[in-house]
């Protein structure tokens, strides 16, 4: 597939058809996800890939309330957002149908430099190296024709997160990303127009 028509119909999937990835797709988004840049070669990056419906399950109650929570700070609730939170809602009530969840974890033990040492900076860094391959996965996802949402929602349930994934106590939960085929179709991200953002020489 086109890089740039990948990069143009990456929306967030957040409905999926019922139906197993294959593993060795699994295993390619995953390989792709470790190809990217990462702050003082640290590749800090672990994944655990989760597909036991039972497993999945536990995760529901937690990202639900989750949701509730957000969703009762956001400040601003026009009628279009209303929408969307409603779909929102729909897919928080029931993650466990996401047919492949990717939980994405930093490993900070692999900073290159002191602890104390530029502390924020270097802990920025570790975090950002963990981003750019949540990218490649999704892309490399989209170029299966695959679907996938970008979630760090279920990160206010770290800890219950990591005991029920047998996780180190050190390690830090990143993200969890949903992959499956698309029950929708694949469409351009709505943004708004690039002068908003783009600056020439100076702000
Ligand atoms: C850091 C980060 C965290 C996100 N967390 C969630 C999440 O917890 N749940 C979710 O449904 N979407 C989450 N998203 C996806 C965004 O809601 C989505 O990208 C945004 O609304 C734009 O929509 P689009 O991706 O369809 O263009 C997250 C995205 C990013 C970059």
């Amino acid at each position: 597939m086109d890089l740039y028509e990948a990069i143009y119909t990456l929306r967030s999937i957040r409905k999926f058809k019922q139906i197993p990835v294959e593993r060795e797709k699994i295993v390619k988004i995953i390989e792709c996800a470790t190809k990217a840049p990462n702050a003082s070669f640290t590749e800090p990056w672990h994944f655990v890939v989760v597909q036991d419906e039972n497993t999945k399950r536990k995760f529901t109650p937690m990202y639900a309330e989750a949701f509730r929570l957000y969703q009762s700070q956001r400040r601003i609730l026009t009628e279009e957002v209303k929408k969307r939170l409603e779909k929102a809602r729909h897919f928080a009530e029931n993650i466990h149908e996401i047919p492949v969840m990717v939980f994405v974890f930093m490993d900070p033990s692999t900073r290159a430099v002191k602890e104390g040492f530029l502390n924020e900076l270097t802990l920025q860094s570790m975090y950002g190296s963990v981003f750019p391959a949540i990218q490649n996965l999704m892309l490399a996802a989209r170029g299966f024709g695959l679907g996938s949402v970008l979630t760090t929602l279920l990160n206010f349930y770290e800890e219950d997160v990591k005991k029920i994934l047998g996780v180190p106590p050190s390690i830090r939960l990143v993200a969890m990303v949903g992959v499956g085929y698309p029950a929708v179709k694949f469409s351009e991200p709505r943004r708004s127009p690039l002068e908003k953002f783009l600056h020439w020489e100076k702000w």
